[in-house]
């Protein structure tokens, strides 16, 4: 079996401090496996992977559990609404428990901001960040790289908006970092109380009409759910002032595709039919994230 080059860091808690190097090392990874002849490969076996959801997933989840299974690793799902976390014991009594236990890594996501990064510095399995906060999703923006590598055969020199609550998503923030390092351009586009403005001198914020310029137009999704009270007046408004409607897919650039990480809240940040658009990616981002996770688990065992 081939093995693959990276560097001696075998978490991944995200993209802001990754090289071009090892991205594309992760991304040329994840290829190998999507063409992989068989869909189970005994590769891992013998190797224990615990997914530690602390907050609700469906895609990263899922996506972790089929790359784990189909490299054979054994699985462990954690649940925090079914563990000892329900009796106030710590995240980091949770994860010191699972690896006293004898798993070789974990998978990990987290609501606050900073526990992961104190969590690796104490706990000695890799940990691979599945989304903590509005700091980062590292998995997410690769998969994202990979399915952009994939349509336009490079990164490099590519235009980027991403559209929607920058404020709130690690989303947005993992992918800045990564297609910088991947040497893209990023503009955002997002109402005035869903800016971040410590991220302005990486990716200028521009009005709807100016993203719709670029070569990928990234949706993401209003977390109506982080949101304090007042800062969305109607999902109506939030469509017609930042949505991509199908009045606006038809001012795209002829070669542009859509993206969005999903969950999607149609007919708000995306109308319906533009989902499985024949510029959409919004699926094939899914199947992708699977040789993305693929890649990155064997990154963090071998
Ligand atoms: N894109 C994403 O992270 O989806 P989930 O929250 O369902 O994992």
């Amino acid at each position: 079996m081939p093995q693959m080059k990276v560097g001696s860091d075998r978490h991944l808690l995200g993209l802001k401090n990754l090289s071009k190097t090892e991205i594309l090392g992760i991304l040329d990874r994840a290829s190998y496996w999507e063409n992989y002849p068989t869909k189970v490969t005994n590769y891992l076996s013998g190797h224990f992977v615990a997914n530690m959801f602390f907050e609700n997933s469906t895609r990263t989840r899922f996506s972790f559990e089929m790359a784990e299974k189909r490299l054979s690793t054994e699985v462990l799902n954690f649940s925090a609404a079914v563990s000892s976390v329900q009796k106030g014991e710590s995240i980091y009594d949770t994860v010191k428990t699972l690896e006293s236990m004898g798993i070789d890594a974990g998978v990990i996501r987290l609501k606050p901001i900073g526990v992961l990064q104190e969590l690796a510095e104490k706990i000695k399995i890799p940990l691979i960040n599945a989304g903590d906060g509005n700091n980062e999703h590292p998995t997410q923006a690769l998969l994202d790289i990979y399915t952009m590598r994939k349509h336009f055969g490079q990164v490099d020199g590519l235009h980027v908006s991403i559209v929607g609550d920058i404020l709130h998503s690690r989303v947005a923030r993992s992918n800045l970092w990564g297609l910088l390092a991947m040497g893209a351009k990023v503009s955002f586009c997002a109402p005035e109380n869903m800016q971040a403005p410590e991220l302005s001198e990486f990716a200028p914020y521009v009005s709807i009409e100016e993203a719709l310029k670029a070569d990928v137009i990234m949706m993401l999704r209003v977390q109506l759910e982080r949101h304090d009270q007042g800062k969305i007046t109607s999902a109506e408004q939030y469509r017609e002032l930042f949505g991509l409607t199908e009045e606006r897919e038809k001012l795209l650039k002829d070669h542009a595709i859509i993206m969005h990480p999903a969950p999607v809240n149609r007919n708000v940040e995306i109308d319906d039919s533009l989902v499985e658009h024949h510029r959409s990616k919004i699926f094939p981002q899914i199947s992708n994230g699977v040789p993305i996770r693929m890649a990155v688990i064997e990154r963090a065992l071998t």
